[in-house]
């Protein structure tokens, strides 16, 4: 079974076939592609632009989905994971799931007949790496010859960032604080795929050869206990304007502004952001229609 938990779960040629089926979709549109389908989403966390983007673009193909949030079904408290994915594998035709813990996205995908669709958990966000990479494609092209400095958080947006970054080509830097960088595993599998990004505690530096600058909240969800240890690790992390420039800005949202980007940045010419958020729908119909073409 073909699931989607992390980006290198696709081969590169893979991973074009899919950002390819989204950029078709977008031009094209993509009616009744999942005519009689059902996405079962399965919500631990808030969501904004996840929920909407896969629900509506379910309806868009032609299909359904349903939204089962943290009060609505047993996941993890009233039966094990693997129950649920059982179950819920007997009704739907693919299951996107948004959890706390990786290992519980892996357990439903081992114990699931139908693709698992990783929405996003503490340590990947794949699918915003497809919207990412099709918004980079956008605007600039192709992706070789595009330098990205990271700048902030080693998070789960970072990782699947570098992995997506590695496969495509995509010159990458990452600038964190010491002690909140990238997994080495993660480094290791961005390694094994395509060059690793190089890592830096200095966002000056990394900034200063790039053509795009990308960052995200430095308090994610579940770690709102850190916040003040964290906010103080990322002291001058900060992008605003001035430390801009020219560049493109890139946020996967929802952004703290004022935090790890000034009120300033983000509603420059420069940002991109709204552009991302758009292209999670065309990525992720891309995805879903990449999926069912698998089976
Ligand atoms: N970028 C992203 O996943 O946003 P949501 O948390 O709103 O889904
Ligand atoms: N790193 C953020 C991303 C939100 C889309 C978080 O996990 O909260």
């Amino acid at each position: 079974m073909q699931h989607y938990l992390d980006v290198d779960d696709l081969t590169t040629d893979e991973l074009t076939d899919v950002l390819d089926r989204a950029a078709t979709i977008k031009s094209l549109g993509g009616e009744n592609l999942l005519g009689g389908q059902t996405l079962g989403m399965v919500f631990e966390k808030p969501s904004t632009r996840t929920r909407v983007s896969f629900e509506t673009g379910m309806t868009q193909l032609g299909g359904h989905a349903v939204f089962l949030g943290p009060d609505d079904i047993h996941l993890g408290h009233g039966e094990p994971v693997r129950d649920t994915s059982r179950a819920l594998s007997r009704y739907v035709d693919v299951l996107m799931a948004r959890v706390f813990d990786h290992a519980d996205v892996e357990e439903l995908a081992e114990y699931a007949d139908v693709p698992v669709v990783n929405g996003l958990t503490d340590d990947a966000h794949p699918c915003q790496t497809l919207a990412d990479l099709l918004t980079i494609r956008e605007e600039f092209g192709d992706f070789d010859e595009v330098r990205v400095a990271w700048v902030g958080d080693g998070n789960n947006v970072c990782q699947s960032f570098a992995l997506g970054a590695a496969m495509t080509g995509l010159d990458l830097t990452v600038a964190t604080p010491e002690g909140y960088g990238v997994d080495e595993s993660v480094l290791e599998r961005a390694d094994s795929v395509g060059d690793a990004p190089e890592t830096t505690h200095d966002p000056d530096a990394a900034i200063a050869d790039a053509d795009v600058v990308y960052t995200d909240v430095w308090v994610s969800m579940g770690q709102e206990d850190e916040r003040s240890e964290k906010l103080e690790a990322f002291d001058g992390f900060q992008i605003t304007p001035d430390v801009l420039g020219d560049r493109t800005l890139m946020h996967c949202l929802p952004a703290h502004r004022g935090e790890e980007v000034t009120d300033a940045a983000i509603e420059s010419e420069n940002a991109i952001v709204w552009d991302q958020a758009e292209n999670r729908l065309h990525a992720q119909k891309g995805l879903l229609a990449w999926l069912a073409a698998q089976s």
